[in-house]
């Protein structure tokens, strides 16, 4: 197949008369980490969602070339797309393993549940020890590997992540980073949204930087975190933090 898994054209998207966010293109590949970085309030969050189908948005969205502007949240989940939100919502009283079966709810092929949850438990044996433990007394960082692990136990192509960093340790911010970097061998295409940049540069292939809802600067993570521009606004201070 050729093309991007999902590309994003000349997005907007309003509330009311605010534009949060205003013509933002981006492209994920499978087996890539793209990450958008920003500051709080650039329209990240806003981007995601609008790529979800949670916000209505202008421009155009396609999915494996075929456009999905049009498609109510439920077709994009049953064609791939999956979000992990920023609040991580989790059924508190539920156990981690109840949580990520009802991950595969949304499944669209015949593969059978069992099989995804011993690859999900491959990727998080710390989720496996706690399995039958209530997803309410995990630690931040186990509340997002089980966020992340219902999210592929539906077998994503698309799987985005809005910030997963936040208010974690920065060695659980390291650890759950260092998973996400794992993930791309699955062959998932990650957009991973983040306004810790320094940590998001260090594991992705490809970033953008957002700023009041437009695309200031792209380009290999690589480069944009040698950039002058980006180490003053996103990377100065603190050189070994996370
Ligand atoms: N529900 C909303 N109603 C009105 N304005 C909103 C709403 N959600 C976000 N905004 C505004 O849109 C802008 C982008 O917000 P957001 O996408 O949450 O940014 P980020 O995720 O980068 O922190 C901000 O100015 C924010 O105040
Ligand atoms: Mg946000």
């Amino acid at each position: 197949m050729s093309g991007p898994t999902l590309a994003l054209r000349d997005v907007c998207v309003s509330y009311g008369k605010i534009e949060a966010v205003r013509g933002v293109s981006l492209e994920v590949d499978a087996g890539r980490i793209v990450t958008v970085v920003g500051a709080n309030g650039a329209g990240k969050t806003t981007l995601l969602n609008a790529a979800m189908g949670v916000l209505p948005a202008s421009g155009s969205m396609l999915f494996r070339g075929r456009s999905i502007a049009d498609d109510p949240i439920e077709a994009r989940v049953t064609a791939g797309l999956s979000l992990v939100a920023e609040k991580r919502e989790l059924f508190g009283t539920m156990s981690v393993e109840d949580n990520l079966r009802l991950g595969a709810y949304t499944r669209p092929r015949g593969e059978r549940p069992g099989d995804t949850l011993d690859q999900v438990y491959t990727l998080f044996p710390r989720l496996k020890e706690r399995r039958g433990q209530a997803a309410g007394t995990l630690s931040g960082g186990e509340r997002q590997m089980l966020a992340m692990g219902r999210a592929l136990m539906a077998k994503p192509a698309v799987l985005m992540l809005d910030e997963p960093s936040l208010g974690l340790a920065p060695r659980i911010v390291r650890e759950i980073l260092h998973l996400v970097a794992e993930l791309r061998a699955t062959g998932v295409a990650i957009l991973l949204v983040e306004q810790n940049a320094r940590a998001a540069l260090r594991i992705a292939d490809y970033g953008y930087v957002m700023e009041t809802g437009t695309v200031t600067l792209q380009g290999p993570a690589a480069a944009l975190a040698n950039d002058p521009r980006v180490i003053e606004s996103y990377l100065g201070a603190a050189e070994s933090a996370a």
